[in-house]
């Protein structure tokens, strides 16, 4: 319980980019400003109950009315530390949202959906959902736009959160300190599902994101066995193909997630399931029995139907 508490303390301002260190760094100067000024007024208030308590109940106490220089002091005083906040925040915002109208095409492109989350990769030609990858120590500009409502992209650990707005791109900086995953969500009420709209930044090394990267560009091999011939044959006649991409075959829309890689994500439907075959079994038997609301339809396949999609898409590494 006390290991849980401490944790969480310790996890409340841990930041792993320059961005979420600047945001931190003033909370942290505004709680300590807060904190002296309520133990102040609380010391005070207390003080002068028992200071000035009336020792005899009779008639009303001596009434006092104006004094300047007290005046003054609760009026200057204040306007001095909120001026003194008033600079520094501007200061952490000009730090966090650098000029980018300079940098050009930007290196991330992200459509929040209903509920998924699309990124590309426009230098390399790449799309992929829901699992981002940058590589570390990188100050990267990110172009944040909504396909239908307004959702709202946070990773706190990485810094500021930023609106998805239908029609008004937003842009920002990403950038991770440390080689690891860091979990973020939607952060705008967007749907039933809106809870189930996890997003998850991967920075790994220069070498292994140009690794993964390259992987992601190449068109995954055309399956071999009868289950995944059936189970592609399957994705163009079921209509998947109406709303999935995946390169090198016929399907090309982007209604739904990117399927061109699926199998080698961590997890299914916006980080609601690992990534196993049982899960995408479940989820291609009855969708809205898994995540219901979700944009995807129930196709009512045979146990022999989704068992050879699945063994298709598991193949799509
Ligand atoms: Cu998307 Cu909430």
């Amino acid at each position: 319980m006390i290991k849980g508490i401490l944790h969480f303390f310790s996890q409340l301002f841990a930041s792993y980019s320059p961005q979420a260190n600047d945001i931190n760094t003033l909370f942290l100067r505004y709680l300590i400003l807060a904190g002296f000024i309520i133990v102040l007024v609380a010391g005070l208030v207390i003080t002068a109950a028992i200071r000035y308590k009336s020792k005899n109940r009779e008639g009303e106490p001596r009434q006092v009315s104006g004094n300047k220089r007290l005046e003054l002091v609760w009026t200057i005083l204040p306007l001095l530390a909120v001026s003194f906040f008033f600079i520094l925040t501007l200061q952490a915002m000009g730090d966090i949202n650098t000029p980018y109208t300079d940098y050009g095409q930007p290196d991330i492109v992200i459509i929040a959906h209903q509920w998924w989350w699309e990124m590309h990769y426009p230098k390399y030609h790449v799309t992929i959902a829901n699992e981002l990858h940058i590589p570390v120590n990188k100050k990267l500009l990110m172009k944040v736009e909504s396909a239908d409502v307004i959702h709202d992209w946070s990773v706190p650990e990485l810094g500021r959160k930023i609106d998805a707005i239908p029609g008004k791109p937003n842009y920002m900086w990403i950038q991770a300190d440390s080689i690891r995953s860091y979990e973020g969500s939607c952060n705008e009420y967007c749907g039933v599902e809106h809870a189930w709209m996890r997003i998850k930044v991967i920075a790994q090394s220069q070498t292994n994101f140009d690794k993964w990267i390259k992987h992601e560009q190449e068109v995954p091999p055309s399956p071999q066995d009868s289950a995944a011939l059936a189970g592609a044959k399957l994705f163009s006649t079921e209509t998947c193909s109406d709303c999935h991409t995946i390169a090198g075959t016929d399907a090309d829309k982007s209604i739904g997630p990117d399927l061109t890689h699926i199998a080698s994500r961590e997890t299914l439907l916006s980080g609601m399931l690992p990534n196993t075959r049982g899960n995408l079994t479940r989820w291609l038997t009855d969708p809205q029995k898994v995540k219901p609301g979700a944009h995807m339809p129930n196709f009512r396949m045979t146990k022999t139907q989704v068992n050879d999609l699945v063994t298709y898409l598991e193949e799509l590494k």
